[in-house]
Parts: structure tokens; sequence; C-alpha cells
């Protein structure tokens, strides 16, 4: 209360004189801006103020307009993109068509063809011979051999059967009634690569017959056969000799 009284009282006592001196000068603002509006021409030099308006925005927008969008440290990278793109792409495509092969060749030992239980899941052998660390190998250097084997099964007991001299028991079962060609060349491959040991480069022909889905026969018939069975079926399918 004590503050606003006097507060009160100052615009109470300002008022008046305010008033009478507001009036004129008033009138006397309103007058010179009377006395400007003839003179109108002044109002177009104004004008500039609008256009100052998009100026400063000109130097962001030139800026923006002007920056280089891709920053100096990216163009190496982005020229790397696609050779990176292609060895990526050729990383995917090799395993993947080994897996194929391999893939089916796994099945038939682990599965189908019921190698497993004879010659171990690891190949280590059992009721028949090793096949892992090379034995496989030493039995059969040639694929082609490997294949016929297991398309015809045993011999006759008493009969040498493979490169190294030994002797079979008939105890091997034959598989060319059973299992398709294509899975006969999948398990051999498979028996050589991952249980054998043998480089895959030294498999490419066998490989490639695989591939060759149409020259290659539904089935491989029980004693019908023999090496240039298998010559003349790459030969038909363009495969280069091996
Ligand atoms: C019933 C048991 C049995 C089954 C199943 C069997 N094998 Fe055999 N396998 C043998 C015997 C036994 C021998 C040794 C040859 C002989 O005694 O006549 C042998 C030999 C082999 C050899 C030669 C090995 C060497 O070092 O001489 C290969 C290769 C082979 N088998 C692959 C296969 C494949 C592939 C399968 C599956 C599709 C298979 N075997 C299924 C019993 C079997």
């Amino acid at each position: 209360m004590a503050l606003g009284a006097p507060v009160g009282d100052e615009p109470a006592a300002a008022v008046p004189p305010s008033d009478t001196t507001a009036a004129p000068a008033v009138a006397q603002a309103q007058a010179p801006a009377a006395a400007a509006s003839p003179s109108l021409p002044a109002l177009p030099e104004l004008e500039p103020v609008p256009e100052l308006q998009p100026e400063p925005a000109k130097p962001w927008v030139q800026a923006a307009l002007t920056r280089k969008k891709i920053p100096v440290w990216a163009v190496p990278v982005l020229l790397f993109l696609p050779f990176w793109a292609i060895i990526f792409a050729g990383t995917l495509e090799s395993p993947e068509r080994d897996s194929e092969i391999i893939a089916l060749g796994r099945e038939v030992y682990e599965g189908n063809g019921g190698c497993a239980g004879c010659h171990g899941a690891e190949g280590g052998g059992g009721i028949g011979p090793a096949l892992a660390d090379g034995e496989v190998l030493n039995s059969f250097a040639d694929w082609q051999d490997h294949v016929i084997w297991v398309v015809n099964g045993s011999p006759p007991a008493g009969q040498v059967y493979n490169d190294e001299g030994d002797i079979s028991t008939a105890g091997m079962p034959a598989n060319g009634d059973k299992l398709s060609a294509r899975e006969i060349l999948a398990v051999v491959y498979f028996e050589r690569v991952e249980l054998g040991g043998a480089a895959e480069a030294d498999l490419h022909d066998l490989e490639e017959l695989f591939e060759a889905e149409g020259a290659v026969p539904s089935q491989f018939d029980i004693g019908q056969i023999f090496p240039s069975t298998l010559t003349s079926l790459m030969a038909s399918a363009g495969i280069g000799a091996g």
C-alpha cells in the first residue's frame, strides 16, 4: 500500500502535463509525417530493405550450393566400393558352388548312402577301411576309379580291388542301383576332399561333371560303368582332359 500510493500518485500527477504536452507532440509528429507524405518518392528508397532480407541468407545458400557434398576422404572409399563388391561377390560364389557338391556328398555319406556306418563318421574306419588322412587317395589315386568302385562295390572276396593291392572281403555293397549318379559323384568328392584331404583344385573335372547336370545320367549302372564311360561323359559336357 505504501508503494502503491506513490505509484498511483505519480501517474496521476504526470498525466495532466503529459496530456497537454503529448497533444502537441502528437500533432507535431503527425505534422512532419503529413509533411513527409507528399515526399513519397522517399518510400521507394526504403524498398531496398526487403531486398536486404534475402541477402543475409545468400551466403548460407551459396555456401550450401557450392559446398562439395562428398568429403575428400570419401572419394577413394567410394571408388573402391565397386572393387570391394566384386571381391565380396567372388568370395560368396565359390563356397556356394562347392557347398552344393560337398553338402550333397556329406548327406549321402552320413545318410542314405550309409557309408559312415562302415567307414566311420569322420572316415576313421570300422567294418570298412579308413578313408581319412589320405588313405582313400592312396587306395584310388584316380577319382574315376573311386567313382567306379562306389557304383559297383566289392568284387568277389580274395581279389585285389585297389591301387595298394588290398584284397577284397566282399564287404562293400554296390550303390549304382541305390544312389543317383550325381549322389555318387558328390560322395566321392566329399570323401576325397573332406575326409581324404585332397585339394579341391585337383577335383575340378569331377566338380564340373557334377554341375553338368544334363550330361550326367540319372544313374550309373552296376557293371556298366568304366573309365571310358566317364571320359566320354566329360567329353560330351565339354570338360577338359583329366
Ligand atoms: C556294409 C559296410 C560298408 C558300407 C555301407 C560302405 N562300405 Fe565302403 N567299404 C567297405 C569294405 C569292407 C571295404 C573294403 C573292400 C572290401 O573288403 O571288399 C570298403 C571299401 C571302400 C573304399 C576303398 C577304401 C580303401 O582304402 O580301399 C571306398 C572308397 C569306399 N568303401 C567308399 C564307400 C562309400 C562312398 C560308401 C557309401 C556310399 C561305402 N563305402 C559304404 C564296407 C562298406
